[in-house]
């Protein structure tokens, strides 16, 4: 078993507080990537209305949703709409879900015949019937066949291979450190880590130490995970952690303006803070706008019902909003409710 963590607070600083933490630029294999904010694969939210969004709020790497391998060779329809981009949305890069090495070779090939600019591969979802099929984060339990997948993929490759991990699979069984390094020889091109274990799912805190501690034993990037809702967690994960880049999850949703937000934080120390309810207004149009695009009106305004919430917290009367969501079915409806809040 790997060293039990050290609580974030008394993690030594990787990086002194005069680096400049806003200069950007590292390599993933061949690949360069111009950030250190990188939007995170999130299902049922990085659709490509969503990373366009982002995009205009100065987000410059972003994932696809998920993509299940076995959707991928079957051609469901779903998931071939996920791999849908354009001009804006790039560099792109598309994360794969699987177990069984000619299926993920298949989806691999597939996706390599896109615009996608990198694959990673997933060992780090918690869902229990994805772990109970043993993909995602139950592969961390069988290292040696996560290495065996990955070699495949990384043989097989015509652009980096990455793989997504967590701290390990309880506060018991943090192996993280030792799967990196596999996977490092392995062939991965970096490794991105979420530090929580599968049994925290996204609850608690996110534990920085075993991302330093990863980014200290390997050579290749590291991009960490966990707890960045806005430019103050940025600086500390690349402080206190000293990793290439910080995914951004949570933290984006129902607020894009995190990317040009940290961007500036990190240039100047000075913070920003999104508060006028005209701006949110006009973001949730422009994501309402985006999104009817892709799903047409209906389908649209019902995603929309996620989103809402999460782009009115703090604001007076957000609870009566909550109230009369499951209400809103077409655009004018939608755009009648915020409308009374301005
Ligand atoms: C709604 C939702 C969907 C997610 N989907 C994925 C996914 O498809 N693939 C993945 O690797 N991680 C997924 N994650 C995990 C995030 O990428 C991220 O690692 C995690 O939320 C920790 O970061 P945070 O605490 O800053 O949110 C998802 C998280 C959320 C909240």
């Amino acid at each position: 078993m790997e060293k039990q963590a050290l609580s974030n607070n008394l993690i030594p600083d990787r990086r002194s507080s005069k680096d400049d933490l806003s200069l950007t630029g590292f390599k993933i294999g061949n690949l360069k990537i111009n950030t250190q904010l990188i939007l995170a694969p999130l299902s049922g939210i990085s659709d490509l209305s969503f990373r366009t969004l982002c995009r205009d709020f100065g987000c410059k790497f972003a994932f696809t949703e998920m993509l299940n391998a076995a959707s991928i060779k079957y051609k469901s329809k779903k998931t071939k709409s996920m791999l849908s981009s354009n001009r804006k949305d790039s560099p792109l890069g598309a994360q794969v879900l699987g177990r069984d090495i000619d299926m993920l070779l298949n989806a691999q090939d597939v996706i390599q015949k896109t615009k996608v600019k990198l694959l990673d591969f997933n060992a780090a979802c918690p869902v229990r019937k994805v772990a109970r099929r043993g993909e995602g984060v139950a592969l961390m339990k069988e290292p040696k066949l996560l290495a065996s997948i990955v070699k495949k993929l990384t043989s097989n490759a015509t652009i980096p291979i990455t793989v997504k991990i967590r701290s390990g699979w309880s506060k018991d069984n943090i192996n993280a450190v030792s799967i990196a390094k596999r996977l490092q020889d392995a062939g991965a091109s970096a490794v991105f880590i979420h530090a929580r274990t599968k049994e925290q799912l996204y609850r608690g805190k996110a534990d920085y130490d075993i991302i330093a501690r990863v980014k200290d034993e390997v050579n290749i990037p590291v991009i960490g995970s966990g707890d960045v809702f806005g430019p103050e967690d940025v600086k500390r994960m690349l402080t206190q952690t000293g990793c290439d880049a910080v995914l951004v999850a949570r933290g984006a949703m129902g607020n894009p303006w995190i990317f040009k937000h940290s961007q500036y934080f990190l240039k100047t120390g000075k913070l920003r803070r999104i508060s006028t309810i005209a701006e949110r207004i006009k973001t949730i149009k422009l994501h309402l706008g985006l999104a009817s695009k892709l799903y047409g009106e209906k389908s649209a305004v019902l995603r929309m019902r996620l989103f809402l919430p999460l782009y009115l917290k703090g604001i007076p009367h957000a609870r009566k909003v909550r109230g009369i969501l499951s209400e809103l079915k077409t655009k004018k409806q939608l755009l009648d409710m915020i409308s009374t809040l301005a």
